[in-house]
């Protein structure tokens, strides 16, 4: 009896899906909070590929010690590992399988009580489907420098690509008025447009290229030469990973087999500053910031925001609420129903007022 009140009540923790910023800030306040609470606390390695091979590893205070300014993720990720399709190697070939009951039965293995789920709309899915099938308590927290998950205000993880997308235009703006040439910086984001629009007008661009706005090449074309006419012999242009033309498509780089989703978008940037210069006949350059934009320590706005959220998630846990997200919410963290949490992208509203304000202030979007 006396053993049986002495038992500690167990959580997992797992980070899934693309790397980002403040991943590591997130864990430490998850396994802070839990320790300090009386509770234990294992972490999962790489994503559900962890929870699938049943390989947690016990976490303490050391397990996180140092690791707030870190980039990446101290657990390990990956955005291919789905357990309801989880790919087996049987003979030589690749099969894909249903390991549900091998995750449910890792869980029960290890006693744990609940799960928390640092990820994007991928790994939210998965830890939705879990919990609705399966029966396994989650509770999620929203991951991705693209800013495009439903039902919070921020995701941790954009400010810092924000603003690395900033930097990186205020370096371009000096080479290109040196050579007086069009810039373009390629920025991810996939289907949103959040981390081209914010760096946009915080790194000063004059033209923004968002998946929400088709953009025509003409009306691109008409403000390098506006700014050109006013004397301004360069301009700088920031393009989204899925911006598209009006009537196109968005320029797939290539496709990963095996990942929640296999379409990786890229290329634009250098397809549009070869028709720019064609046109123009104004040397143009286009400069792809990639995984700069997710790797390296997190801002210190980050680090704060993935701290409330790792805290809040295990305080929804320590309270038995379960099947939720920890969201900002006007400035309070709340939770949200994680069904909900895991629908479709939260893309750019064209009406918004931060549209507005770049239209305000003379940025071109392309329409
Ligand atoms: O979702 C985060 C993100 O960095 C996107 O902005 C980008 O399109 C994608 O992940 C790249 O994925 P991967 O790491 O698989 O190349």
């Amino acid at each position: 009896m006396a053993e049986e009140e002495a038992k500690k009540r167990r959580f997992a923790v797992l980070t899934g899906g693309g790397d980002c910023p403040g991943l590591n800030a997130v864990i430490r306040a998850v396994v802070k909070t839990f320790l300090q609470n009386g509770c234990e606390v294992y972490g999962v390695p790489n994503g559900f590929n962890g929870l699938v091979n049943g390989t947690l590893q016990k976490m303490d205070h050391g397990s996180v010690s140092g690791i707030l300014p870190r980039g990446g993720t101290v657990l390990g990720t990956t955005n291919r590992d789905n357990p309801f399709k989880f790919a087996v190697e049987t003979e030589g070939q690749i099969v894909y399988k249903d390991m549900r009951q091998q995750v449910v039965d890792n869980l029960n293995k290890y006693d744990i009580e609940a799960l928390v789920v640092i990820g994007g709309d991928g790994s939210l899915n998965i830890g939705a489907k879990l919990a609705r099938e399966c029966g396994v308590k989650v509770v999620g927290c929203p991951k991705t420098i693209d800013n495009d998950l439903p039902c919070t205000e921020r995701t941790f993880g954009f400010d810092t690509a924000m603003s690395m997308a900033t930097e990186a235009l205020d370096r371009l703006h000096t080479t290109a008025e040196s050579h007086h040439r069009v810039m373009a910086l390629e920025v991810m984001g996939r289907y949103a447009g959040w981390i081209a629009l914010h760096s946009g007008i915080a790194g000063g661009a004059d033209i923004i290229l968002l998946p929400e706005i088709p953009y025509k090449l003409d009306s691109v074309l008409a403000k390098i030469k506006e700014r050109q006419a006013n004397g301004k012999n360069f301009s700088i242009i920031v393009v989204a990973e899925g911006a598209k033309p009006v009537g196109g498509e968005m320029s797939v780089a290539r496709l990963v087999k095996g990942s929640f989703e296999p379409i990786r978008l890229g290329g634009i940037g250098e397809k549009l500053v070869r028709k720019i210069e064609e046109r123009t006949g104004i040397e143009s350059r286009c400069t792809v910031l990639g995984y700069l934009q997710r790797g390296g320590t997190p801002s210190a706005f980050d680090r704060v925001l993935a701290t409330r959220y790792g805290v809040a998630a295990a305080e929804a846990c320590l309270r038995g609420e379960y099947n939720v997200m920890v969201s900002l919410y006007h400035d309070e963290i709340v939770t949200v129903y994680i069904q909900r949490a895991a629908s479709e992208a939260r893309r750019v509203p064209v009406d918004s007022e931060i549209i507005r304000t770049g239209r305000q202030i003379g940025i071109c979007f392309g329409d």
